[in-house]
């Protein structure tokens, strides 16, 4: 079973590298970088160079490719529209046309977001989603909430990145409590896609979360109080309506669960225990 991670070098695809790794074999995972290379042996790929995509997928032939990559950022997506429409959209279909030629399944990380795409950035994502539903060889699409857990890939401006600078770096630990999320633990996104593989889950669309929503407040608090850091708030007037979310699915596939609580009390873990999440 070969499998191909593109975006391996994004915060949620170092993790989801170096988890498949550990499950399939370094020999049958490949990683792909864009600009950043974090690992040596992950290989450069830029998905709107259509060639390039093409070329990188027909030499590896994976049976999975994993497609983690997007401009992820709402804020910068929303100024520069079209930069996030050729790299999230069009990007997926220089991948889609690929695994159709190889044959290959491809898994795509979403997001719930396109649930209330109201913003570029989550139409972006939504239309991405349409894309792969066109694998021949079957699709399946994972919709995390916000992201949180440790990766291999620290740097990358994200949430959890920010509460690892608040312990490592002591920069000012102050959160918003107006806006409220679904949490999703990193590693769980790795167990979803691991067992898909393992049990060849095709043409689903599967959200990934823990139930309950925390603010970003709650989220670092519960992590940060741990070590002894004080959070402070800040209310940032956040009038978003909720998104209704059906989590059915996950069960209905016999897929992993865990309560905010034990994703809480592993994230506490994985800092702990930060060694065993490097790259080479
Ligand atoms: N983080 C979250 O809370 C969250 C929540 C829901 C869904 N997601 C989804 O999870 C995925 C990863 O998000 P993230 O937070 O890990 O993002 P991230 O750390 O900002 O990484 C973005 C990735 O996209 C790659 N990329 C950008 N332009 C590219 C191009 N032209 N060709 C190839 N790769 C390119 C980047 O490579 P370089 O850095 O090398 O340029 C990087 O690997 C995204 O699809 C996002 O929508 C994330």
């Amino acid at each position: 079973m070969k499998i191909l991670i593109i975006g391996a070098n994004s915060y949620v695809g170092a993790r989801l590298y170096l988890d498949l790794v550990k499950e399939f074999g370094e020999d049958d995972v490949t990683g792909t970088y864009h600009s950043k290379q974090i690992s040596k042996k992950f290989i450069k790929l830029d998905v709107t160079d259509s060639q390039n995509t093409l070329g990188t997928i027909e030499k590896i032939r994976p049976d999975i490719i994993v497609d983690v990559v997007a401009m992820a950022s709402p804020a910068w997506c929303e100024a520069h529209p079209e930069e996030a429409m050729e790299i999230n959209k069009n990007g997926t279909e220089n991948i889609l046309e690929a695994a159709n030629k190889i044959n290959a399944r491809i898994i795509y990380i979403s997001t719930t977001g396109v649930l209330n795409p109201a913003d570029v950035y989550r139409k972006t994502k939504l239309a991405a989603e349409e894309i792969v539903k066109g694998c021949k060889s079957g699709f399946l699409i994972v919709r995390p909430g916000l992201v949180e857990g440790f990766s291999p890939n620290t740097e990358n401006d994200r949430p959890f990145n920010r509460i690892l600078k608040n312990l490592d770096q002591k920069t000012p630990a102050i959160y918003d409590t107006s806006w409220k999320a679904n949490v999703t633990w990193i590693g769980h996104i790795s167990e979803v896609v691991i067992l898909s593989i393992r049990r060849g889950i095709k043409n689903e669309v599967v959200i990934v979360f823990s139930e309950g929503k925390r603010s970003r407040f709650d989220i670092a608090n519960d992590i940060l109080s741990k070590f002894g850091v004080k959070v402070e708030m800040k209310n940032d007037n956040d009038t978003s309506a909720p998104v209704q979310v059906d989590l059915s699915k996950i069960e209905e596939l016999r897929l992993p669960t865990h309560t905010y609580e034990e994703i809480v009390s592993k994230m506490v873990d994985e800092i702990h225990h930060r060694d065993k999440f490097k790259l080479e």
